[in-house]
This record gives structure tokens, sequence and C-alpha cells, in this order.
């Protein structure tokens, strides 16, 4: 009888030479998880709206040394496409064209899709909500991850060695006022990741669920609002701290490594839920 055989060596080279788009990967988390697979030999396509940030990260990425073996070409090659999500009309065309420039026309197939790409809302009271933004907030957060998953099957290995990772929040499980829509639409993802997993076996898809983390989606906060509100959030979880990319990362790291972790949510928040 054939024995399971678990592998106890090569945990730096897991993502040795892998080949990741990571959608939202030109600043904060996504930018993080690029960086760190870098640092351990993948292939980075990272893609978002605006051409500066592309062009930012991928000189960045260039920068990070691989600590893995890096006498191969596939030793961290890094490219960057523009794509905006944000456009309902042009999505399934906008994400088609962006998976054929990351594969070479579906020849170098991915291993792992990242998705991390998100916009700023602010509170928005119940009495002012209207069915206009209630669709405008779903664009990124619901409409974007499923055509994901419809696209990806054609330009993905079809193993369980590769996944698919969103992104939702702690908003979904713990709201705050005035959080109807980002509430609704990120519980939603969560929902998908586990759709997506039964239609898109073997492939994983897996959900990462972050607490508050000082990323660029604060930097446009004047210091007077921004100071109080990193108060706020370091009183609310457990750990008295704020997330860090670096540290959020390690989830989207680990999702991609364990080829058994599949159709599930992973917090990293400091038991920010706790509290
Ligand atoms: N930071 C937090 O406290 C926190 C907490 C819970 C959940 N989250 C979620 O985590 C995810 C990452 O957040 P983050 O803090 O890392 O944000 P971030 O630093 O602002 O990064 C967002 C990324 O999304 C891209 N993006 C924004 N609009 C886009 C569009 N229309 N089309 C394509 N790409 C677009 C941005 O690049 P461009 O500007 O170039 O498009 C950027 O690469 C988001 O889904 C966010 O909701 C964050």
């Amino acid at each position: 009888m054939a024995t399971a055989q678990a592998q106890t060596t090569g945990y730096r080279e897991k993502l040795f030479g892998k080949h990741i788009l990571i959608l939202g990967g030109t600043s904060g988390i996504g930018l993080a998880v690029a960086e760190a697979a870098r640092e351990f030999g993948a292939t980075i396509v990272v893609s978002s709206s605006n051409p500066r940030k592309i062009d930012a990260a991928i000189r960045k990425l260039e920068e990070i040394q691989s600590g893995a073996d890096t006498t191969t070409d596939d030793n961290g090659r890094v490219q960057g496409f523009p794509c905006n999500l944000d456009d309902l009309d042009r999505l399934e065309g906008n994400l088609k064209l962006l998976f054929e420039k990351a594969t070479d026309g579906g020849r170098d197939k991915l291993d792992h899709v990242v998705y991390t790409a998100g916009n700023k809302v602010g509170s928005i009271p119940l009495a002012d909500t209207n069915t206009k933004m209630i669709t405008e907030h779903g664009i990124l957060r619901f409409y974007v991850p499923i055509m994901i998953g419809k696209l990806s099957q054609n330009y993905m290995h079809n193993s369980p060695q590769s996944s698919m990772t969103f992104t939702s929040g702690v908003n979904n499980v713990k709201p705050v006022p005035g959080r109807v829509l980002m509430a609704g639409w990120g519980a939603g993802v969560e929902g998908i990741t586990r759709a997506l997993a039964v239609d898109l076996r073997p492939i994983r898809v897996n959900c990462i669920c972050p607490g508050p983390t000082r990323t660029e989606l604060f930097d446009d906060f004047p210091d007077e609002v921004l100071q109080p509100l990193l108060k706020k959030y370091m009183a609310s979880t457990m750990t008295g701290t704020i997330g860090y990319p670096e540290d959020i990362a390690e989830t989207y790291l680990y999702c991609m490594r364990d080829s058994f972790v599949d159709g599930t949510v992973i917090h990293s928040s400091g038991g920010y839920l706790l509290a």
C-alpha cells in the first residue's frame, strides 16, 4: 500500500522559481508579499492601476537579493503590468489582458495568484447609502475576486501546489458604525473563497482577514487625524499594536506554501476580535 510522503526538507525552496501574480502588489500588504516572495526566489508579477507605482515597485523588488539558490535564470524575475480593476464594464477584458501579459499568452502558467487591491473607504451613514454606492463598493471587493476565479483557470497550473489568495478584513466580522457596504462585500469574498475552492479544485483558494495595518492606505490622513486613529486601533488589539505589512505578508506566504490549506479564512489581527 502506498503511503503519503511528508516533505521534511526544502522548506526554504518552496517558493523558489514559482510564478506569482500579485494584483495590488505595488503598495502595502501586496508589496510586502511581493518582497517576501522575491526573497525566496520567486518570479513576481505585480499589478495595479498606476503605472508609476508599478515602476517604483519593480525598482524596489529588483533591489532585493534572493536568499535562495542563485544559480538559475528563474531566480526572482520581476515584471509589472497596469490593470485598472475599478471599471466594471471593462473588468473582464482588462483582467484577461493582464493574465495574458503575466503568462506570456498562457505559455508560462502561474503557480499563485494573490489579490490585495483595495481602495480607501470611510464610514458611510446608512441613511446616505444608495444602490449606486453599493455597486461601486462591490467592484474591487466582490466582482473582481469572482472574475479572477473565472479567468485564472486558463492561466494557472492545475495542481494542489497552486493557490489563489484573496483579502477581506476584520470589519466584516466586527464592524464599526457606518461600514455596512464594506462589511457586506467583505464577508462576500470569504464566501467566494469557499465556493471557488470547490469550483477550481485542486487549485487551493484561501482568504486573509487582516486587522488594522499601517499601510499607504492611511497616507493621506492628516497627522491630527492619523495619530488618534492609530492609537485607537492599538487599543483595540490584544497585542496593543497595529499590524505592519511584513507581518500580514506571512499569512499569504503560508497559503502559498502549505499545499493542504484550502477554502479557509486566516486572520492576522492581533486579537482584534477579542476586544
Ligand atoms: N490596511 C488595513 O488596515 C487593512 C485592514 C483590513 C483589510 N485591508 C485590506 O487589505 C487589502 C490591501 O490593503 P493595503 O492596506 O495594503 O492597501 P494599499 O497599501 O492602499 O494598497 C492597495 C493596492 O491596491 C491597488 N489598487 C487600488 N485601486 C485599484 C484599482 N482600481 N485597480 C487596480 N489596483 C488598485 C493600489 O495600487 P494603485 O493605486 O496603483 O491602483 C495598491 O497596489 C485591501 O483589500 C484592504 O481593504 C486593509
